[in-house]
């Protein structure tokens, strides 16, 4: 149980990298709270694997993290929160936001038309996770969703913008916006998209609002904390020591990637070992 004034860390979970994205938005809604963030690198990516596996791995990382001590868990994978958030709410003895109710309501409060589009990985699409909260929020909305598995690859890669990027995504997008004309709101489903916001932006024009999942998840995870009374005390703290960082893969690739795609260089970063590293589908 999380107590008034509970100094634990939040523990932020991804399947790698891209749920920094959320990790960034956290600390600066809640500068005063620690965190200790895991990234599943051995395994990720998520989004193409089957939904049983991505429930396993996340299921073996959270346990990771619960082992941690943390007063609340976030799920900062799409790929997760849509295959394993109930699994992991009945793993959990703290509690656990999920990144996809939050982007919905993100995406419902933007719409004025009540036509919004979702691109996320095969397995968010797949898992109908985000229509079914986005109809949940308002049972009024239209959504089509898009699965866009080259993106992620494309953003580990450094690929954020210029002539490749906005091509990739041109071929993504505007047989989507065609489709429906009236969508005047896409919401990123995937936490590397925010990083390709720039080239997005450009293709879907001004007429269609882009948003994402980061700054509502923070805001819930904000209002979880008052209403538990488990806001970190003020207390002086040294930063570096506030915030741990660990991956189950390489420690200098997950700091290359981390590195290029936030242009920040990472404190130390631990490396650990959980579950058993599993090859990828084949088409
Ligand atoms: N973190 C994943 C998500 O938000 C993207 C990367 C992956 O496929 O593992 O869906």
């Amino acid at each position: 149980m999380a107590q008034p004034g509970d100094g634990r860390s939040i523990g932020v979970f991804d399947s790698g990298v891209g749920g920094l994205t959320v990790l960034a938005e956290l600390r600066r809604r809640l500068p005063q709270e620690p965190t200790v963030y895991l990234g599943d690198n051995a395994r990720t990516p998520y989004g193409p694997r089957p939904a049983d596996e991505v429930r396993r791995f996340t299921l073996e990382s959270v346990d990771w993290l619960l082992s941690q001590d943390v007063k609340l868990l976030v799920l900062a994978c799409n790929t997760a929160t849509a295959r394993a958030l109930d699994d992991v709410r009945g793993r959990s003895d703290v509690p656990v936001v999920g990144v996809v109710r939050p982007g919905a309501v993100a995406a419902a409060a933007a719409t004025r038309s009540r036509h919004v589009g979702v691109i996320a990985t095969v397995g968010t699409v797949d898992s109908g996770a985000y229509p079914a909260a986005i109809v949940e929020a308002d049972p009024a909305t239209d959504v089509v969703q898009l699965a866009c598995p080259e993106l992620v690859p494309m953003a580990e890669a450094g690929i954020l913008d210029g002539r490749r990027a906005e091509s990739v995504l041109r071929a993504y997008l505007e047989p989507m916006l065609a489709a429906d004309p009236a969508m005047d709101t896409l919401l990123l489903g995937c936490t590397h998209y925010p990083l390709l916001r720039g080239p997005i932006e450009r293709i879907v024009g001004d007429r269609v609002a882009v948003v994402d999942s980061a700054f509502t998840t923070a805001l819930a995870v904000e209002d979880l904390l008052d209403a538990l009374g488990a806001r970190a005390p003020r207390a002086p703290r040294d930063e570096a020591s506030m915030h741990r960082v660990a991956t189950t893969g390489d420690v200098n690739a997950f700091m290359t990637v981390a590195e290029r795609l936030f242009g920040e260089r990472l404190p130390q970063v631990e490396a650990i070992e959980i579950g058993v590293v599993a090859p990828l589908p084949v088409d």
